[in-house]
């Protein structure tokens, strides 16, 4: 096949049944490997749509700068765009942002703008957005794309990775997707839920993350949570939410490399994780997964057992066997709750959400 540029190649990235990683051998569980996008993640959808709407609507014009806030795959997707096109890109960072994210992106002739301070709630997600906004108001013909609230970005997997989906199924149980800005989790949730009227949508969530209206605290999974409820988190289209710690993402991520040879992202772990939950409660339906990105953006870092010791967790906690992650899974540190009313019209209803 051959391609006019390097982001043609994006979409139609490939699903993978696991074979052997099943609480019950007939389970069927498929990953979505957004791996294979050409910056290697998810982002590249939302970041391409957002970016081509803003030029059909003149907002963005040759020469323009795009200055984004980024926890690593945005930036990666917006360097490579921005190397393609010919905009200047400039990516607010902080120092959770994945070294081999940053490499990635100045290589592709990005600039980076390090947010060193953490808010007094310990992340670093609204003082990066202070910086944009500061960025943005100082820089002539810069402009943000503000991923939280866009609308193109739902509407790039509703438009884009929900018919894929939609091509490969003939029947679909659950979608479980993780959640930042909330874009796939939305976009894939309200098209798919009219594919497949039965579908159940599962969130996934990050423990310590405060998209769901819960108190914020810190976390180590890159990419998953948010320390609010970003606009794009379209709840009425969300059945379940599971939070996941970081030691059952994180020790998920080593098995399912050793068992079934997928490199996950960190937030991949956790969807996958959670897919394992539920499917053990939901015997009988096909289970999907969307796994946001590959563990090659962290070969140094979350799979690097000398890293982790630095960052204070020791690697012993994740060597899991198979077996130990399924029981797990059976029993998670915080057990799946259905979510019945939108989140940002009430949050204490997520506190007493029934267990789904
Ligand atoms: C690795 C990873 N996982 C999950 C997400 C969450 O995706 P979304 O922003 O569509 O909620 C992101 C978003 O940046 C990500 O980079």
């Amino acid at each position: 096949m051959i391609y006019e540029n390097v982001l043609e190649t994006l979409g139609d990235t490939p699903v993978v049944r696991l074979r052997r990683l099943l609480p019950r051998p007939e389970d069927r569980i498929f990953v979505k490997l957004e791996g294979s996008n050409p910056s290697n993640s998810i982002k590249d959808r939302a970041a391409l749509h957002m970016v081509e709407q803003a030029e059909s609507r003149g907002r963005l014009v040759p020469g323009s700068t795009i200055v984004e806030s980024t926890s690593g795959n945005l930036g990666k997707a917006l360097a490579l765009i921005g190397a393609v096109k010919g905009y200047r890109i400039i990516l607010v960072v902080d120092p959770k942002t994945p070294r081999s994210v940053l490499s990635y992106a100045t290589s592709l002739g990005a600039e980076l703008d390090m947010v060193t301070q953490p808010d007094p709630q310990g992340g670093y997600q609204p003082a990066r957005l202070r910086r944009v906004r500061e960025l943005a108001g100082s820089i002539p013909g810069a402009i943000t794309l503000n991923q939280y609230e866009n609308p193109d970005n739902p509407q790039a997997h509703a438009t884009h990775t929900a018919p894929e989906i939609a091509k490969d199924f003939d029947e679909l149980g659950a979608l479980i997707a993780t959640v930042s800005t909330g874009g796939h989790l939305s976009g894939l949730g309200m098209a798919l839920k009219e594919c497949f009227p039965e579908l159940h949508v599962r969130a996934v969530d990050a423990v310590g993350s405060a998209a769901f209206g819960h108190p914020f605290s810190p976390y180590k999974m890159r990419g998953i949570g948010l320390s609010w409820t970003p606009g794009n988190l379209r709840s009425e289209c969300v059945d379940s939410l599971h939070r996941v710690a970081d030691t059952e993402a994180l020790s998920l991520c080593r098995v399912l490399a050793a068992e079934e040879g997928i490199l996950l992202g960190e937030s991949g772990g956790a969807a996958v994780f959670a897919a394992l939950t539920y499917a053990t409660a939901h015997p009988g339906k096909p289970v999907l997964a969307i796994a946001p990105d590959s563990g090659a953006n962290y070969l140094y870092e979350s799979y690097d057992d000398e890293w982790l010791r630095e960052q204070g967790t020791p690697p012993e906690v994740l060597s899991l066997t198979p077996e130990d992650i399924l029981r797990h899974a059976r029993c998670p540190v915080h057990p799946p709750m259905s979510l019945p009313r939108a989140v940002d019209d009430a949050p204490a209803s997520v506190e007493t959400a029934t267990k789904a």
